[in-house]
């Protein structure tokens, strides 16, 4: 046997019994006679002792062998430690061992393996197998474990039922690039990998399989960020016979229940907020709720005052920072410099400083007096010691860059506490958006998405006006999930294509599937799907997903440890009669 028990379960009550332990070598102390070392397995870690002179010469021989990340099996038996570590779960005992065998070597690795390691990035992701044997890694997949585990226990007691759906599939229009995949038998045929099974769950509606759901691989090629991985995972749901407030009940349930069994924690309120409002209150369509900075609209009380930027802007927005009223002018000009670079693009800042003593100082000093300073600080509930921080420009564009500054806020003043849970829920997003690019619109959520039946009409005249039966689900300014209620009525689809650019060619050979199981009885149908990945890494407490998938790719897309993509063989492109042209670059 190769072992009895594992390195984290041995306690008190096991003293004198004969163990077995397998793992790894963490560490070895050898001073004088004594030598100590950490066994460590995905369980724990248990003190191994031994002595000159007490102990078998050979076991003496070849502990002194032993270097870090050797497997070795040992046996001993349980004794009481004299000094005891209470910060392990083994920590009241050791083993004194009477034999010990190397299961296999190991080279020193590249890096320590502790919770707090020494190696950078790169070379972690290169040697990932040494890095999963850290504790943070392993209770990060541990955690997500648990959340697959919860999620399926908690849809199964909901009658949803899991089935998997091709990865080898046609192209879905997501928003994102598709992976694709050659064939070999359909000379010049590519399959695209999902990215996400959006058109056979809703078939599987059409098919009466009235609940679905599935943890599921899904693939964009897109731009790669810390909460974005080109293969990612999604608890994806659909259900039939339901509205939208069934949906978000259903999937409540759903959060409530993750959030007590894997974390403890009680979410009590789910709060409801528009698309408009969230855009107008917090500049984003995912606010951040864990703090407050509300904006306020000023045009009123400012324009016509003689400061040109204010009467020829569209609107004047701005939120209270709390008790930053004393920011130096190097904190107000980082303030300025962050909304002036380009990616956010403010021309400029207006800062007041509302002074403890009651006083006014601001950047607009020579156009406005304290008095009318003072209707700014009521209207933006500013109280002495606070600092109002105001943009002006294009409604749409002033608002986003205000919801920059105001993240950024909440960082400086460390609002931003990894596990104080806000969720809420985002409804009536707009069902289509303009592409400056395209010159064209395209739908916000996707094409499948039905427009609310109110605003139909507006689809020939206000296209843009028309909102969705679409909603998303947003923790701490992270969009966790995102669904929506489905067209299931087969000339309705036809109009959406028509209005996202398809012909009616193009909408029937990319979708006629989708459009003909709508003529076999299809029913109203609905969903959602969670960022699964996401979820894991909130749970956390960490921004990043990468460390809550057990090989991802690093931000060029790479997985540096197998070294994937790769060319391939001339044989394997004969084989698929592909040909890789590259062509130079000026
Ligand atoms: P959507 O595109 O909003 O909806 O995706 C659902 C959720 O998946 C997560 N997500 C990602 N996570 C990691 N890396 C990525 N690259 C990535 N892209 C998306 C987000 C997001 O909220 N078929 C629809 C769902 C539906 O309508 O039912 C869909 O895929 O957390």
């Amino acid at each position: 046997m190769l072992r009895t028990h594992t390195c984290g379960a041995l306690a008190l009550a096991d003293v004198n019994k004969e163990v077995t332990l397998s793992g790894w070598v963490q560490k070895t102390r050898d001073k004088g006679g004594l030598i100590w070392i950490d066994l460590r397995d995905r369980y724990g870690l248990t003190q191994l002792v031994m002595e000159e002179g007490r102990s078998a010469a050979e076991v003496i021989e070849v502990a002194r062998t032993l270097g870090r990340e050797y497997v070795v099996s040992v046996k001993g038996i349980v004794i009481e430690r004299v000094s005891k570590n209470p910060k392990m779960i083994t920590g009241d005992i050791e083993i004194d061992v009477t034999s010990i065998k190397i299961l296999n070597k190991s080279k020193t690795p590249p890096f320590t393996i502790e919770d707090k390691t020494d190696g950078g990035e790169e070379l972690r992701m290169k040697f990932r197998y040494l890095d999963l044997r850290r504790n943070p890694l392993k209770d990060s997949l541990m955690l997500r474990h648990r959340l697959s585990l919860e999620t399926r226990k908690y849809l199964d007691s909901q009658q949803f039922i899991e089935i998997e759906t091709p990865y080898l599939i046609k192209s879905t229009p997501e928003g994102a690039r598709d992976f694709v995949v050659p064939s070999r038998m359909n000379e010049g045929q590519f399959y695209a990998l999902p990215q996400s099974p959006q058109t056979f769950k809703q078939l599987l509606m059409v098919a009466g399989y009235d609940r679905y759901y599935q943890l599921v691989k899904c693939f964009r090629d897109e731009d790669l960020r810390a909460d974005r991985q080109p293969e990612f995972t999604q608890i994806d749901c659909e259900m039939a016979f339901v509205e939208q407030e069934d949906i978000l009940n259903t999937f409540e349930g759903l959060i409530k229940h993750l959030f007590s069994e894997v974390k403890n924690v009680d979410i009590e309120k789910m709060p409801r907020m528009t698309y408009d409002e969230a855009m107008k209150l917090y500049g984003s369509d995912k606010p951040d709720l864990r703090f407050d900075m509300q904006f306020v609209e000023l045009n009123e009380l400012v324009k016509d005052k003689g400061f040109s930027i204010f009467d020829e802007a569209e609107l004047i927005v701005g939120f209270t920072a709390k008790g930053c009223a004393e920011y130096t002018r190097k904190q107000l000009d980082a303030l300025t410099d962050l909304v002036k670079k380009p990616q956010v693009g403010a021309k400029g800042l207006v800062y007041v400083k509302y002074n403890a003593d009651g006083t006014f100082k601001s950047s607009v000093d020579k156009f406005y007096n304290e008095s009318q300073l003072k209707t700014w600080a009521d209207k933006m509930n500013a109280q002495p010691g606070d600092l109002m921080l105001i943009l002006s420009g294009e409604d749409e564009k002033s608002r986003k860059q205000l919801s920059v500054l105001r993240l950024h806020m909440a960082d400086l003043l460390g609002l931003k506490d990894p596990f104080n849970y806000k969720p809420l829920w985002v409804v009536d997003f707009p069902l289509l958006e303009w592409d400056e690019d395209t010159q064209r619109y395209h739908a916000m959520h996707h094409p499948f998405t039905s427009p609310k039946p109110q605003d139909i009409a507006l689809l020939e005249t206000k296209p843009g006006a028309v909102r969705a039966n679409a909603y998303d689900f947003v923790i701490n300014g992270v969009e966790i999930g995102g669904g929506s209620i489905r067209i299931h009525d087969r000339d309705l689809q036809k109009l959406m294509f028509k209005h996202l650019g398809f012909s009616d060619e193009q909408a029937q050979d990319q979708f006629g599937f989708l459009m003909n199981a709508f003529e076999y009885g299809a029913p109203p149908h609905g969903g959602i799907a969670f960022g699964f990945d996401r979820l894991a890494a909130l749970f956390g407490g960490q921004d990043s997903i990468r460390d809550f998938i057990a090989f991802p790719k690093n931000n060029a897309g790479r997985d540096v440890m197998i070294d994937s993509p790769s060319i391939i063989a001339d044989e394997q492109l004969d084989e698929l009669r592909l040909k890789v042209v590259i062509p130079k670059k000026d």
